[in-house]
């Protein structure tokens, strides 16, 4: 039915970017039948849930403050998942929570976790979650100059003291300064301290900072001017605990770092035009040709990371100005230090599965495999995700070389599930299965949306160890 297109050779399809899989993610597409079963019952696309894994990455992130003798813990950033589950799985581990939101907090509150372990770091925080944050106890991580406002005047309404974490960015890096738009800037300090001054009932506990690019030397570099900071705040009588360094802790999503930097290569000698394009109609991912040059920069989601985890957070840790390390200075003070992984500690947490509706070519000939579900149920904030689909075979299937674009079930011309045209070693049939890994952090929850009047996709969390269904939302 489907003769090889001549128009396209099977170089023209992206090279491999195998994903990394956890064993039970191996062992659940080697029995794949029992995904398929769920799919008839709860439908596709579906989020398939293992929470053993997020506990195994807590213990994993905490170890390097345990080998370096400092306190302070994990809030797990909820953003990150909207599912109550993690939550509950971050209380019972002892770790805080940070949330971004009036319903995430309010959530979070519900699901049992302690006042003295949730933070609020939403950006542009409205009177009713300033408001609920105050009344339980939460501490509150303020940005801006009207959120202080804010939060003196609802303080001051309820007759309620407040726990609050100040903002910082514009930290300096070797001759740079690391951009942001979030914080107060670290010059404006001094007169902050005066404002707080004026303000008992509001309590300064913590410094903060999160940093967009995942960096662990602006980190370092960021924890060093909050240390000295925290110096200035606790002369200045304030009980201040420790800094928080906000997420952006890097975890791998491939099994090799050869394919990444061979993708990588390949792109570019796409946009080019120096090999044929493997994106759809000639997307480029960020690179655009300007006359005979290209300029820009591929807009990926980062997948392949050398230092990941644990190891960004003891490279942070170990970050030394004049000498001194981070964990050092913070010891000597007496300081905890807090971080806010979102998508490290989901890793290997989350699978997606959808199911196959059509095959058919588009006008230009590209071969398409249409699947029940949308580009919003994989999205990541980049232009694409640099990870390859997983099609289980169960039976006889025809080989198929080509390669293939998946694309979603809105009516369209963009709703592509990927922009690159994947290799695929055989021809799919309708109702057929297409797995994506580590979909837990961002992809799943993020940017969802219920179009077409479809329902949101139903998750399903599985029993720790085995393939029964604990629950469903
Ligand atoms: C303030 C804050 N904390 C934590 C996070 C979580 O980041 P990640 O999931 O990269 O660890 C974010 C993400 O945007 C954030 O804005």
């Amino acid at each position: 039915m489907f003769t090889q297109s001549h128009k396209i050779a099977t170089d023209n399809c992206a090279p491999h970017l195998t994903p990394k899989l956890a064993p039970w993610m191996q062992q659940l597409l080697a029995s794949s039948e029992i995904i398929k079963d769920w799919i008839d019952l709860y439908g596709s696309p579906l989020h398939i849930i293992n929470d053993s894994e997020f506990v195994r990455n807590a213990n994993d992130l905490l170890q390097p403050l345990k080998s370096h003798g400092l306190t302070g813990n994990l809030f797990f950033a909820r953003k990150a998942n909207k599912l109550p589950w993690f939550v509950t799985a971050a209380r019972e581990a002892g770790l805080g929570v940070d949330t971004a939101s009036l319903q995430e907090v309010q959530e979070t509150v519900a699901l049992g976790v302690l006042p003295e372990r949730i933070i609020v770091t939403a950006v542009g925080k409205e009177k009713r979650l300033v408001t609920a944050a105050i009344k339980s106890g939460a501490l509150i991580v303020i940005d801006n100059d009207d959120e202080l406002e804010m939060v003196r005047a609802i303080s001051q309404t309820l007759n309620q003291s407040c726990r609050i974490g100040l903002r910082f960015s514009g930290f300096q890096l070797q001759n740079r300064v690391v951009f942001s738009r979030f914080g107060f800037p670290v010059e404006s300090f001094g007169s902050l301290m005066d404002s707080l001054s004026t303000s008992p009932q509001i309590k300064l506990e913590l410094l903060h900072a999160h940093i967009d690019r995942y960096d662990p030397e602006e980190r370092g570099a960021a924890a060093h001017q909050l240390i000295a900071l925290c110096d200035a705040a606790r002369e200045r009588g304030h009980s201040i605990t420790g800094i928080d360094l906000g997420g952006g802790i890097l975890m791998r999503y491939l099994e090799s770092s050869s394919q990444w930097e061979t993708f990588l290569e390949e792109l570019l000698e796409s946009a080019r035009e120096n090999r044929p394009s493997f994106t759809y109609l000639d997307d480029r991912l960020g690179y655009v040709k300007a006359g005979p040059n290209v300029v820009g920069k591929p807009d990926l989601y980062p997948v392949w990371n050398a230092i990941s985890k644990e190891r960004f957070i003891t490279a942070v840790l170990k970050y030394s100005e004049r000498g001194e390390a981070l964990y050092q200075k913070l010891s000597d003070r007496k300081l905890s230090v807090f971080f806010e992984p979102g998508r490290a500690l989901l890793d290997n947490t989350g699978m997606t599965a959808a199911s196959v509706t059509f095959r058919k070519r588009d006008t230009g000939g590209n071969f398409l495999i249409g699947l029940a579900m949308n580009r919003m149920n994989l999205r990541p904030f980049r232009a694409e995700f640099c990870s390859d689909p997983i099609l289980p075979i169960n039976g006889l299937r025809e080989p198929f070389k080509e390669g293939a674009f998946f694309v979603g079930n809105l009516c369209s011309e963009s709703d592509l599930i990927f922009k690159r045209r994947i290799s695929i070693t055989h021809l799919p049939l309708p109702e057929d299965l297409v797995c994506f890994a580590n979909s837990a952090g961002y992809l799943a929850h993020h940017m969802e949306i219920g179009t077409h009047g479809d329902p949101l996709p139903k998750n399903i969390l599985l029993e720790t160890g085995d393939f029964n269904v604990k629950a469903v939302v």
